[in-house]
């Protein structure tokens, strides 16, 4: 029997919370309904499943990276940022106003980032000092007995200028959590490092950052860099919470770095990919599409390694001459450098060390080549009012095919000119026009190319997903699902969002998070468990007895004797499955179910109540081969079953 699960309601009558079980909550007057029965002949094998079915999709979006995945604590730290106007950087003054903090244009460190911030201290002391103070993201989200990275680039208008104070400081009591002191500041830009060590403090994003003079002097700072614990510990890595959370959906690719991030809003916008390797100083930053700058501290080598931490394949796309200013490159003469590009760019990931940019790798930290799965040309580019793609698209096979025989190759909108390995499709519905449409892929021509749902979502919920699209997410996905011959990949978008003030440019999404924690949508979880409770192949089934809100898929591997059912059903009322196998001699032992329910498709978690919803385990029992069990109202289910022979 399933667990006896309760929800919580509100009765606006008693003005409490009443605990209800979800048997009695999800309409128990309603009449009985005639079961949906779903028969599977586990001997007949329908096809394969895709072993990429899931993956994940990413780009620079709801500060997805910067104040997000990458976890630099400090905002504008290289001030490029368009709106550069103190906002981020504010003068720390003293009793005396010592202290004048204003752009400099004409000074940088490197040839990439050619301006600073210019700190002109006149009046400071031990009891009085003066400098510049950083706001961060929403704050600076610290943890007690932690050690942060601290750096900056610097340099003083004397040979010797400090020392230098650094200060991570309470906003609630102004005084220092953790300091550092770096002694003396030479005349010629350095970059200067230090430890910042936290104690029992209050886990908190109410924090700030100071650096400070106690002399009068001035100074030249830029890059500065306060850089928390990451995922598995790489340098200039990923931020630890969300990094569990991806691995918790299983993800067997990641598609990068967008999305129309990888387009700009102008050519000169696009991801420059060139221009995210390297030294961070040697990064010059770039305006996103999405209203905000971005550090590029998340580049293309880092993009890669993130694949190696969560063990992802690669699905690097490239630019492919079309921003989305309806400005576009003709094919021809014009794009060779945008192709050359992609080439190059294919040779950095894959090259050896002998190669030019296999080389650059091996310089930048990462000896051993990656491998492609897919190199996708362009992002949704049936925008291009310009209908170039098609020749686009033809100049980019036909090079990356000559130099790379065997890479397989997406194209982003239909193209004739030749047979892309893969089509990328992408599908921003409501919930019911994707249960309207569960038979999207059953009758795809199984001789075209092979699909990759490269971005859907249900649009419902804010910022993040709540329970009625997560329904919808579910009921689409058993449609993918069942058509995994066709459909070989499929992906999410967006993935992430930061859920402070003016934070989301894009909702829903399907993690939402602040500087200290994070949470899955609904959906995150009904992709998880697509993902994770999956068989390798898809046998014959039928479904009969259900109304248009109950979609469902199966999946067996034949290797464990495991057969996995997926359920959906859309409505508030209890449905009542009945599941027959045939091909086998029986159900071994109880079935597993695992159930995501609430009581209303408003329903969802947040930030505060990350776990509203979540998955639950039961057992239900079985006989012989069949199985009989009555879902609950909105309720999405994993059934399964382990049977012989
Ligand atoms: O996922 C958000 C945006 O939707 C992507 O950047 C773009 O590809 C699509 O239009």
């Amino acid at each position: 029997m399933p667990s006896l699960k309760t929800h919580r309601i509100f009765s606006p009558i008693l003005g409490i919370a009443l605990a209800l079980p979800a048997s009695l909550s999800s309409f128990a007057q309603a009449p009985a309904k005639a079961p949906a029965v779903i028969a599977v002949q586990v001997d007949k094998t329908e096809h394969s499943v895709s072993p990429t079915l899931y993956g994940l999709m990413t780009e620079e979006i709801n500060f997805s990276y910067d104040g997000g995945l990458y976890p630099e604590l400090v905002k504008n730290r290289t001030m490029r940022d368009r709106d550069w106007n103190q906002q981020d950087w504010l003068t720390l003054q003293n009793s005396a106003a010592g202290a004048k903090v204003e752009k400099d244009k004409t000074t940088g460190p490197s040839a990439a980032l050619t301006d600073s911030i210019k700190i002109t201290v006149t009046a400071a002391s031990e009891a009085e000092p003066a400098g510049v103070r950083n706001q961060g993201y929403w704050g600076y989200p610290l943890k007690p007995d932690t050690t942060y990275a601290a750096s900056l680039y610097a340099k003083s208008d004397s040979g010797s200028l400090g020392p230098l104070h650094l200060n991570l400081v309470s906003n609630k009591t102004g005084k220092s959590v953790a300091s550092a002191e770096i002694p003396s500041i030479g005349s010629d830009w350095k970059q200067y490092s230090a430890t910042l060590k936290t104690g029992k403090i209050e886990a908190s994003e109410a924090y700030h950052y100071e650096i400070t003079l106690t002399k009068p002097g001035t100074l030249w700072i830029d890059l500065v860099s306060v850089f928390p614990p990451t995922y598995k510990n790489r340098v200039n890595g990923r931020r630890v919470d969300l990094m569990e959370k991806l691995a918790g959906m299983h993800p067997a690719f990641l598609r990068f770095p967008g999305g129309n991030y990888l387009e700009g809003d102008h050519i000169d916008e696009r991801f420059k990919w060139k221009e995210t390797v390297g030294p961070l100083v040697d990064r010059p930053t770039h305006p996103s599409p999405w209203g905000y700058h971005s550090s590029d501290g998340l580049g293309l080598l880092e993009f890669l390694e993130w694949c190696e931490d969560l063990n992802m394949q690669n699905v690097l796309a490239v630019y492919a001459g079309y921003s989305m200013k309806q400005e576009h490159v003709e094919p021809g003469p014009a794009l060779d450098p945008y192709v050359q590009d992609a080439l190059d760019e294919i040779e950095y990931a894959t090259g050896g060390p002998d190669t030019k940019w296999g080389a650059q790798r091996v310089k930048d930290g990462h000896p051993a080549p990656f491998k492609l799965a897919y190199v996708e040309v362009g992002n949704e580019d049936w925008f291009d009012q310009s209908k170039s793609y098609d020749g686009r698209f033809k100049q980019f096979h036909d090079a990356i095919k000559a130099k790379y025989p065997d890479q397989k190759l997406i194209a982003t909108a239909p193209v004739t000119s030749v047979k892309p390995d893969v089509l990328d499709d992408h599908f921003y519905l409501s919930a019911e026009n994707y249960f309207n449409d569960v038979h999207h892929y059953d009758k795809f021509d199984r001789n075209g190319p092979k699909i990759f749902m490269g971005e859907y979502a249900t649009m419902e919920g804010s910022p993040t997903a709540d329970f009625g699209a997560a329904l919808g997410d579910a009921a689409w996905l058993t449609g993918v699902e069942r058509n995994s011959d066709v459909v070989v990949m499929s992906s999410y978008a967006p993935l992430l969002v930061n859920v402070h003030n003016g934070g989301m440019q894009w909702h829903p999404d399907l993690i939402g998070y602040d500087g200290l924690s994070s949470y899955g949508s609904p959906s995150y979880y009904v992709l998880s468990l697509f993902a994770a409770k999956i068989g390798d192949a898809v046998p014959a089934s039928t479904i009969t007895g259900a109304g248009t809100r109950v979609a469902y898929s199966v999946t067996k591997s034949d290797a464990t004797g495991k057969v996995f059912v997926k359920v959906v059903n859309g409505v508030p009322t209890p449905q009542p499955i009945e599941i027959d196998l045939s091909g086998i001699s029986a159900i071994t032992g109880p079935a597993k179910l695992t159930q995501l329910h609430a009581l209303s498709p408003n329903d969802t978690n947040t930030i505060t109540e990350p776990k509203h919803i979540v998955p639950v385990d039961s057992t239900l029992p079985v006989t012989g081969t069949k199985l009989k069990h009555t879902m609950p109202g909105y309720s999405f289910e994993v059934i399964e079953l382990d049977t012989k022979k």
